[in-house]
């Protein structure tokens, strides 16, 4: 594994792969949809709104002509919307390489649930991927060497906790401990699913990433933090070599996180790193995979 600053160019053709991203209208998810468009894989652009879709898809073609991308809309809090998403989804595909799950939403200033009543940010960062990744397992099973990568965040360390008594938010709300539970969900999750396909010998490897702080709409909720991430945030294409580098690195193994290092984690190459002990917890995974297939309604067929 390179121990040098890691970039884009490391990346070779990603030609004959199916690559999907969530969240692929704005910020890193955009930029991924246009690296790895320029790398020659075909990426579907999945978003909730198909105008800024259009307008960010234009964006990738205006950048590369030749790209390969379409656009597919999923709501990522509405599990009605992520089945019909993956009905369409194959409909269409037969395969998938890569699926990036990194569409997310961060403190919302008050208390906001999904269509079926979730907290939204453990209901759209965590519960809706793993609804989304759930429902398209048996396309990356049948795909060999096929990656899930999931966006996490330093968030993850600053609460440090599942809220199994009150997941939902719904006793107290913090949108920060909500936030950080739902970046702390995004790598139990990777982590588990990694040793789910392992102990069924499936092809496939689960990692993740986080972007340290990058300027991007993500903080446009809360305008103190927004014009602190404007003012300390590193530019996007920096901040998606992380999430880039965990999806296409040769000869990955399962279960890398890879972001910026240092102990703030703010900025810099990606380089591979460790989550918080928690995040390795098994018990602690299995729990949060049992009540998330509760609560979504879709169960793993490995
Ligand atoms: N930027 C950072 O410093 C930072 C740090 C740590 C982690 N992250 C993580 O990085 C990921 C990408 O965020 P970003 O920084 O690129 O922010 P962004 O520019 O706000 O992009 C977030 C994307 O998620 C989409 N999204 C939100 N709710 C959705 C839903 N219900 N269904 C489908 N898509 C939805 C947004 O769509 P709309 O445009 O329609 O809202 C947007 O495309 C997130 O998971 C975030 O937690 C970012």
């Amino acid at each position: 594994m390179s121990n040098s600053n890691w970039t884009s160019a490391e990346i070779a053709s990603q030609k004959g792969k199916i690559i999907l991203i969530t969240g692929a209208n704005s910020g890193l998810g955009l930029e991924a949809a246009s690296v790895l468009s320029q790398k020659e894989a075909t990426v579907i652009m999945a978003v909730r709104n198909l105008e800024k879709g259009q307008a960010a898809m234009k964006q990738v073609l205006a950048q590369n002509p030749k790209a390969q991308v379409e656009l597919m809309q999923v709501d990522l809090s509405d599990l009605e919307s992520i089945a019909k998403f993956s009905e369409d989804f194959h409909a269409r595909f037969s395969r998938l390489d890569i699926l990036l799950n990194n569409a997310g939403i961060m403190f919302p200033p008050k208390r906001e649930v999904t269509k079926q009543g979730f907290e939204i940010q453990f209901g759209t960062n965590h519960l809706g991927h793993f609804a989304l990744t759930g429902l398209l397992l048996d396309l990356i099973k049948k795909t060999q060497g096929a990656r899930v990568v999931t966006q996490s965040s330093i968030a993850h360390k600053f609460n440090g906790e599942i809220n199994f008594p009150d997941l939902n938010w719904e006793k107290s709300y913090n949108e920060m401990k909500a936030y950080s539970q739902s970046k702390l969900a995004n790598l139990l999750f990777t982590y588990q699913l990694d040793r789910l396909f392992k102990a069924h010998k499936i092809n496939a490897i689960a990692t993740a990433s986080h972007p340290g702080v990058t300027a991007t709409n993500l903080f446009r909720s809360n305008g103190i933090v927004s014009k602190m991430s404007s003012f300390i945030g590193q530019k996007v294409s920096m901040g998606t070599l992380p999430l880039l580098r965990a999806a296409t690195e040769p000869h990955l193994v399962g279960a890398e996180y890879f972001g910026p290092p240092g102990v703030v984690g703010f900025r810099g190459f990606p380089k591979l790193l460790k989550s918080s002990n928690k995040s390795y917890n098994i018990n602690l995974a299995q729990e949060l995979w049992i009540v998330s297939e509760k609560l979504t309604g879709i169960t793993y067929t490995f």
